[in-house]
């Protein structure tokens, strides 16, 4: 017998406010036009204010509550992706602890950008497996509408507000890749890419900072790096392309989507793709896509799903999960 940890709920939470690309017509040099066809974005949810991050994992984590018909006493542990937590410290993961009710287990957060979730995934996973959590709660929470430089265009029309949950569960499985749960995982990271994707401030730095981005090397490294972080989860778990029925990316572009879809020989009618209503929503991206495909019926019981991110650091990786 094998531990295996399998997907239990799934849930998101999106803001209220929509934007759409017109909407960045009225104060900067850019169009509808050029912002869909250079990143499949048509528009994104942005917090209001006083909305932070905790605030937005606590409704996911609620969704995914109610989805896996557990409640929040039923949850050992929550790991929790973001790079924009409400405050330096605490964490993040345990302000929804709190919000939650909950007044055992643990929480912390995984800071890795947009490739947090996947990050997150694989810690939970972990602590599944060595039998230290019988049911984790593993959430993306962001809200990157606070380090944006509203007046460089070239960043703040990519990137929006949100949350996704999945509840992960202990459940005894025969070890090979027919069982449901998380089969095999991959990460990566190279620190001497950090100038091509980062923010300039931060605490040591006594100040928030905004995101700065050089968007083609980001692209160039993405289509590559994916693609092999990919293939690299899909062997581990024995495997083949052709055997998987969904893949849902990190959401930054319809372009890179296409761009992998086209290298692992995956249809792009098996790709989940919500990056045209929800913008680039960093580590909250995959889950609020999961979320989405979930309720639109694509995301079934048995059906065999990649999940891959990368995001600054630069940081990628993957992960190969039967639902
Ligand atoms: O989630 C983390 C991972 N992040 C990513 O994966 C993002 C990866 N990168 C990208 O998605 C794309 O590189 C972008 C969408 C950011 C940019 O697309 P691009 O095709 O690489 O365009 P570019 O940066 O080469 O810019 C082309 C032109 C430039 O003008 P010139 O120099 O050719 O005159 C830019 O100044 O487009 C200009 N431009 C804009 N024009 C209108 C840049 N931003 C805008 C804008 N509206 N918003």
């Amino acid at each position: 017998m094998t531990l295996r940890a399998v997907v239990a709920g799934v849930g998101h939470y999106l803001p209220e406010r929509i934007v759409p690309n017109s909407e960045f017509e009225k104060s900067l040099d850019t169009s509808d036009e050029w912002i869909k066809s250079r990143s499949g974005i048509e528009r994104r949810h942005f917090a209001a204010e006083g909305e932070n991050t905790s605030d937005m994992a606590t409704k996911a984590a609620l969704h995914a509550l109610t989805n896996a018909g557990l409640n929040a006493d039923d949850i050992d542990a929550i790991v929790l992706a973001t790079s924009t937590a409400d405050l330096t410290f605490p964490s993040a993961a345990t302000m929804v602890q709190s919000k939650l009710g909950m007044t055992k287990g643990f929480a912390f957060d995984v800071q890795a950008v947009c490739a947090g979730f996947v990050f997150a995934l694989t810690n939970a996973n972990a602590l599944i497996v060595s039998g230290q959590a019988k049911r984790v709660l593993v959430i993306g929470s962001e809200t990157f509408s606070r380090i944006m430089d509203w007046s460089d265009r070239s960043t703040c029309v990519l990137f929006g507000d949100g949350a996704g949950a999945l509840i992960l569960e202990a459940q005894e499985g025969t070890g090979d890749n027919t069982d449901r749960g998380i089969l095999s995982t991959d990460l990566n990271s190279d620190g001497r890419y950090r100038d091509i994707l980062y923010v300039d401030g931060g605490v040591s730095e006594r100040s928030t900072g905004y995101l700065r981005m050089q968007g083609k090397e980001v692209f160039r490294h993405a289509v590559e790096k994916l693609a092999q972080t990919t293939q690299t989860t899909l062997d581990a778990a024995g495997v083949t392309a052709e055997d998987i029925d969904w893949v849902v990316p990190h959401q930054a572009n319809i372009r890179i989507i296409n761009g992998i879809s086209k290298k692992m020989g995956v249809p792009i009618e098996r790709v989940v793709i919500t990056v045209q209503d929800h913008g680039n929503t960093s580590a909250a991206s995959i889950p609020l896509a999961m979320s989405v495909a979930s309720q639109q019926g694509k995301l079934k019981q048995g059906d065999l799903v990649a999940t891959e991110a990368i995001g600054g650091g630069l940081a990628w990786g993957s992960a190969v999960l039967r639902w």
